[in-house]
């Protein structure tokens, strides 16, 4: 059966999507064409976007944004100024707080991020790094042989990085549920792929020489970040976090059947750790540039799955199915656009995604120089949408 949808946009008379009507100043409707009155009551004691989530009927969907704190705030910036290292920044608790916060309190999205880096556990797992400006990640002693792969701890969340724990608990009493507290770790072969690398990489050739020569050697690396990201999703779960994503950013480096032996086994035994314990925990994956793998990336048992923008969101919608909440995809491009085409692509996301289990984000996170003020126009379109 095929959907019809409705819009209406109130301040963006010039926009030319089908079937747009103005109803009522920032308010947007979308409606699929399904009476209102058949819908199940929304529960509002919880976040919005865990409603979406678990396939309640929901107004609108939530939406946040990936890298929503970050440089294009100016207050970011500021302290920044005070506080020059991102280790310092993301690993005193004072600050990971007031910079999770500096986007909740400006443009009040549906899910706020802990600030922390997917590296951040590494130290932990005798790993040491630094994120220099300028250059990214670096780590100090990058992997390639079974004696180093010997040397990495199991990390133990509660001694690392019990700045964590605490900023995930005050997050959740600061939030009070207007929105959800999101956790998020770094995926085994993302995690190794820094780790042997030694930071970012073009052609990611050291993680292919080790796995096409001593798959052993990168499978014992992949298997120590599988148990201790497992327990990290839990530890975060534990304190505060109300969904956890996984960013798997550089799985699609890896061919398909690469794919199946170096990362799907990893997350899913990930996945099925977590659910043992924590059966209602929203897991979320994202990985860069998935449109070959999306089919492979529903295998794990995630909860949601979220489309960078080179996956068309209806045919993203249809690949994955119905059972899964999708998220995304608007390209952060799209941002540095007008505000009149901004508010069209997030229309056009909203209505291919369909009005059950989405997540509005964009396809990757907030680049550095986006407008501010069209990262508030983003969020002030998307909370006035309505199904
Ligand atoms: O989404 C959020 O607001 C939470 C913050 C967040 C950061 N890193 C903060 C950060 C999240 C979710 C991450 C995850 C992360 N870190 C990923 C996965 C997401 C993705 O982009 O695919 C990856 C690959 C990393 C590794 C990493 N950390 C990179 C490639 C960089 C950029 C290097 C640079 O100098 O630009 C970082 C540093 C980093 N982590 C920044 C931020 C805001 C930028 C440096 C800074 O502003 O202090």
């Amino acid at each position: 059966m095929s959907i019809m949808y409705s819009c209406s946009v109130p301040s963006f008379s010039s926009i030319s999507v089908s079937n747009f009507t103005y109803r009522r100043p920032n308010r947007i409707i979308c409606s699929a064409g399904a009476p209102v009155a058949e819908r199940k009551a929304v529960n509002t004691t919880e976040p919005l976007l865990l409603n979406a989530v678990r396939g309640e009927d929901v107004e609108r969907p939530p939406v946040w944004l990936m890298r929503q704190a970050g440089r294009y705030m100016k207050s970011y910036q500021t302290l920044c100024e005070k506080h020059p290292s991102f280790r310092e920044r993301s690993e005193n608790v004072d600050l990971v707080v007031e910079i999770s916060l500096q986007p909740w309190k400006v443009f009040k999205p549906d899910g706020v991020i802990l600030f922390s880096d997917i590296l951040t556990p590494l130290p932990g797992m005798n790993i040491p790094f630094d994120i220099v400006k300028g250059k990214g990640p670096i780590i100090f002693d990058p992997i390639s042989t079974a004696a180093q792969v010997d040397q990495v701890r199991e990390f133990s969340p509660e001694e690392w990085v019990p700045y964590v724990g605490e900023a995930l608990t005050i997050l959740r009493k600061e939030v009070n549920n207007e929105a959800a507290v999101l956790g998020f770790v770094g995926a085994p072969f993302t995690l190794a792929s820094y780790v042997v690398e030694g930071g970012s990489s073009k052609n990611f050739s050291k993680i292919k020489t080790l796995a096409f020569s001593q798959p052993k050697v990168l499978h014992a690396l992949l298997e120590k970040f599988t148990t201790s990201m497992a327990k990290y999703i839990k530890y975060q779960a534990d304190n505060g976090a109300q969904a956890v994503q996984i960013f798997d950013s550089w799985a699609t480096e890896l061919s398909p059947t690469d794919f199946e032996e170096f990362s799907l086994p990893y997350l899913k035994a990930i996945v099925d750790s977590v659910k043992e314990t924590h059966p209602d925990l929203p897991l979320i994956l994202y990985a860069s540039g998935s449109g070959g793998l999306l089919e492979r990336l529903a295998l794990t048992g995630v909860d949601v799955v979220s489309l960078d923008w080179t996956v068309d969101m209806a045919e993203g919608r249809k690949r994955l199915g119905s059972e899964i909440a999708v998220q995304g995809n608007v390209d952060p491009g799209v941002l540095f656009g007008s505000k009149e085409f901004i508010s069209k692509r997030i229309i056009d996301t909203v209505k291919k995604a369909g009005n059950k289990k989405h997540i509005l984000n964009l396809g990757h996170g907030i680049k550095v120089g986006t407008p501010e003020e069209n990262v508030a126009h983003f969020f002030e379109v998307a909370k006035g949408l309505s199904y």
